[in-house]
This record gives structure tokens, sequence and C-alpha cells, in this order.
């Protein structure tokens, strides 16, 4: 059965102090908590055995909104990451949950219109490795940014929040990958900000030459400042469970 994982954790800093108290994940978008919306992405994408990740004092809020999962129609399991050391660090705990299958990974906090099914399929034809969904994004700093090879068409590296402006194409936080991640993910160190990079993980499949990825055409925000909350309230605000416009 495939499988998928929603980080659901961290500190929420930016948002402070609107999450000193309350899960960033558990915020209003549109006439929903946050987390619904990445529930219903990866449940489009046919895949409804999902872990949850958060931290153990938000764990209990979970719970009590989402249950098992039966009302959004998927199958939920939860884990606690005890510290908000970055995403690698919180991938590492859903080794046990996925065991030996690929897997879809996205961040909590990443709104987005697109149905993931084609990109699944894309990674499921390719025989190992990893795979990124690419954003064409006005400014290169906020973001993890893949540096594309124009004649081989594949992603020539990546760099976590560079210090550059202008345009790029950003790394969302729509991820799968094959149990290799795990290896690679123990031998990565505490970046700068102390937290273990997805970027730094992604490095390698690059290195490898078994990084895939597609690019995404349609509305994307990482809703976690302010001003993209804002905008993801505002564009969200209009939709239905299925995620389409009522
Ligand atoms: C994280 C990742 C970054 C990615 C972004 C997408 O950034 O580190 O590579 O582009 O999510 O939402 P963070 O939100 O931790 O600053």
């Amino acid at each position: 059965m495939r499988k998928a994982v929603i980080l659901a954790g961290g500190t929420g800093s930016r948002l402070s102090p609107i999450t000193r108290i309350i899960n960033k994940h558990l915020l209003p978008v549109g006439k929903y908590p946050m987390i619904y919306w990445p529930i219903l992405k990866v449940k489009e994408a046919g895949i409804t055995d999902i872990l949850i990740l958060t931290s153990r004092e938000h764990l209990s809020s979970f719970i009590q909104l989402l249950g098992d999962g039966k009302e959004l129609g998927v199958c939920l399991h939860f884990a606690i990451q005890e510290q908000a050391s970055g995403i690698a660090d919180a991938l590492s705990l859903a080794e046990d949950f996925v065991g030996e299958e690929k897997f879809l990974v996205l961040l909590g906090d990443n709104l987005f219109v697109e149905d993931l099914s084609p990109f699944v399929e894309q990674f499921y034809q390719q025989k190992e490795g990893a795979f990124i969904l690419l954003k064409e994004v006005p400014e290169a700093n906020r973001y993890g940014i893949a540096l594309i090879d124009k004649q081989t068409q594949t992603v020539s590296k990546l760099i976590e929040k560079p210090n550059m402006k202008g345009p790029a194409y950003c790394v969302t936080g729509i991820y799968m990958y094959d149990k290799t991640v795990f290896s690679y993910i123990k031998k990565i160190n505490p970046s700068k900000r102390g937290e273990l990079e997805i970027t730094d993980v992604n490095n390698f499949y690059v290195q490898q030459g078994t990084m895939g990825f597609n690019i995404l055409k349609d509305w994307w925000i990482d809703a976690g400042t302010h001003e993209s909350l804002f905008q993801a309230n505002f564009y969200m605000f209009d939709n239905d469970l299925k995620g389409r416009r009522s």
C-alpha cells in the first residue's frame, strides 16, 4: 500500500506570537484548519495511509481534531518529533512506518492546487531515488533553490536559502523518496540554523543522478509567514472540502 508522511511540527517562529500556543498547522486556512488541505491532497493522489509528525505539545490537539482520519476518508497514524530539529530529522521518524515502500512527503504548510497523481506516477515509474516538485518564485532567498542544467534537463544543484536575488526555481515541500533516504539522513550534520536540512539530503540524490523533478504550474504557497498565511486564506476561502472552489 502506498504511504505518505505529513510534517506538522516546528515552532512556527515566523508566526509568533500566534503560534506560541497553537500549532501552525491548526491555524485556519479558508474554512478549515491548515492540516486538512495536505491530507486531502494526499488522498486525491490515491494515498490513504498517512503518518502525521508533530510535537508532543500539540499531538493531543491533532488527535482531537482528526481522530483516526475516518471523517476525511483516510487512515491516520501519529508520531512525535521531540525537538524542532529540521525537516530531515522529522523524516527520520517515519522509517518504521514506510518500511520498504516508496513514499510521498508533504510539508503541512505547503498549500497548492495541482493534483499530485501524475507526479506520483512519474516517481513510481522512476527506478530509484527521489523526486521533487519545483515552482518558479520571484525571490530566491526565502527557499531551497534548484539549479537546472538546461542541456540535460536535470537538477545540477540544490541550495538552501541562497544569498541571491531574483526569480528562481524553489524546491516546494512536496517530496518523494525510496527507503535510501533514511541512510542519507544519518550522514548529514546540522546546518548553521541548527537543523538537519532536507536540502542536504536531497543533494545526495542529485550527486547520484537519481533526483527526478517536475514543475508546478498552478498556485502554490508556503503559508509560514503572516503575509503568505493571509494570501493562503484569501485564495482558499472559497474552496470546499474536495479542494475545489465551491
Ligand atoms: C523549507 C525547506 C526549503 C523549502 C521550503 C518550502 O524551508 O528547508 O528548502 O524550499 O521549506 O516550503 P523552511 O520553511 O524550513 O524555511
